[in-house]
């Protein structure tokens, strides 16, 4: 009886992580949602954590976006130095901070980062450029652009004027210290009937030209550094089918572009797999290059409602999310980075931060615990981060 009922113990266990991980693994594919603890994870190697930069090494560079603060942390400092070959401002380089007033600049900030890096052989890529932005009264398209009288016959040039200029001093400032650009950022509309978004400020200015400007602008201020289109939800069949286009009409007329940034938030169980693929390979089909700008793996598989009413977002998990959650998430960032090692084109990988301690994700689309980073808040490499390094971890 013990010993049967020791194996029908054992039996039961190994059918529960079984049917777990299947779970976890259909969880993490887009077919179902959590239900049960599960599990504790496997524990992770005991050995040290072999570096994400020289693991990728062969790859693609692979980074992470920053705050400047993180770097006056000696412990944050350490890991940034040691986990990643490429960092971003996740703020410092965007025009809300940057363009003060017309002419004006506070580079400051920005400078820190680009310094740290270097000094630890890092590149930078820089985000962004011209973006619409706005919340409450933080701008990333500041008032000063488009100041003036907009029935006056010279507004349009005006306006373009300072678009020029800024985009010049900034590359200008930050030339042969940033190795790609995000020109622009989130110009596509989610509107399907709609190509480019017309809620922009920009938009409302130019029409589309204003992309056409900035990109001559960037590549006339630096012949050499990547300019890349910045984009989310490239996965969705439709909005990148409108992206591709808008590229191959910039192209036509001329404008040079090296690239497209997908920004890549996605979720323990969306987008497919195969969209993800899918998107990288028709960008690679132009002739273009690839890069993951704002990778992270947020663990509630909400439907897309949820971004546009918030009473549609799955309830908080609360701080002891589920082992099953933590396992799906292991599991789906094994996957996609299945897809990007196989990818070519990838020329760079870049989460949207290092630590589950500092993420938009916990605050947007709700305030709610969210945990989608591979360090955890006291910077311990999660079973995320050790799927990626070991694919023999499993978690
Ligand atoms: O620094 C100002 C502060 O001076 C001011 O008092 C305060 C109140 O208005 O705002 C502060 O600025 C905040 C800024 O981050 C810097 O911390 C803005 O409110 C806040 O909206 C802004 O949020 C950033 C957001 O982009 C807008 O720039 C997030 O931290 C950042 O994670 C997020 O990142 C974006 C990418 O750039 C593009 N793709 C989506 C991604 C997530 O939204």
């Amino acid at each position: 009886m013990m010993r049967a009922r020791g194996t029908s113990l054992r039996l039961f266990y190994i059918a529960l992580t079984l049917s777990s991980v299947a779970w976890a693994a259909d969880f993490a594919n887009g077919q179902t949602s959590p239900a049960h603890d599960g599990p504790p994870l496997a524990a992770t190697p005991g050995a040290e954590p072999p570096p994400l930069r020289s693991v990728m090494a062969k790859h693609f560079l692979v980074g992470t976006a920053i705050e400047p603060d993180s770097i006056d942390s000696p412990a944050d400092a350490a890991l940034l130095a040691a986990q990643f070959s490429s960092l971003t401002a996740e703020n410092k380089m965007k025009p809300g901070t940057i363009g003060v007033a017309e002419g004006r600049y506070d580079f400051e900030p920005a400078d820190k980062i680009i310094a740290f890096a270097h000094a630890h052989g890092m590149a930078v890529r820089g985000h962004t450029l011209v973006w619409h932005f706005q919340s409450g009264n933080w701008k990333e398209a500041p008032d000063w652009f488009f100041a003036g009288a907009r029935d006056e016959p010279q507004y349009r040039d005006i306006v373009a004027a300072r678009l020029r200029k800024y985009v010049t001093d900034v590359v200008t400032h930050f030339r042969g210290k940033v190795y790609a650009w995000d020109v622009v950022n989130e110009v596509i509309s989610d509107n399907s009937n709609q190509v480019y978004r017309e809620d922009s400020p920009w938009y409302r200015a130019f029409g589309k030209d204003y992309i056409a400007i900035a990109f001559r602008a960037a590549r006339a201020a630096d012949p050499d550094v990547k300019l890349y289109i910045n984009e989310y939800n490239t996965d969705d069949p439709n909005k990148r089918e409108k992206l591709l286009t808008v590229i191959r009409e910039l192209r036509a007329e001329g404008v040079s572009i090296d690239g497209v940034g997908h920004q890549m938030h996605i979720s323990v169980n969306r987008p497919p797999l195969a969209n993800i693929k899918q998107a990288l390979d028709d960008v690679a089909a132009l002739g273009l290059e690839n890069q993951v700008t704002e990778l992270d793996v947020s663990l509630y598989a909400d439907s897309g409602e949820c971004w546009r009413n918030p009473h549609a977002c799955l309830p908080d998990l609360g701080r002891s999310v589920p082992n099953d959650v933590m396992r799906a998430q292991a599991l789906r960032y094994r996957a996609v980075f299945d897809v990007f090692e196989h990818e070519p084109s990838i020329k760079a990988v870049t989460f949207w931060g290092y630590s589950d301690k500092h993420t938009w994700l916990s605050s947007t689309p709700v305030s709610r615990t969210n945990l989608p980073l591979l360090f955890d808040a006291d910077l311990r490499p999660k079973a995320a981060y050790w799927t990626i390094v070991d694919p023999a971890y499993q978690p």
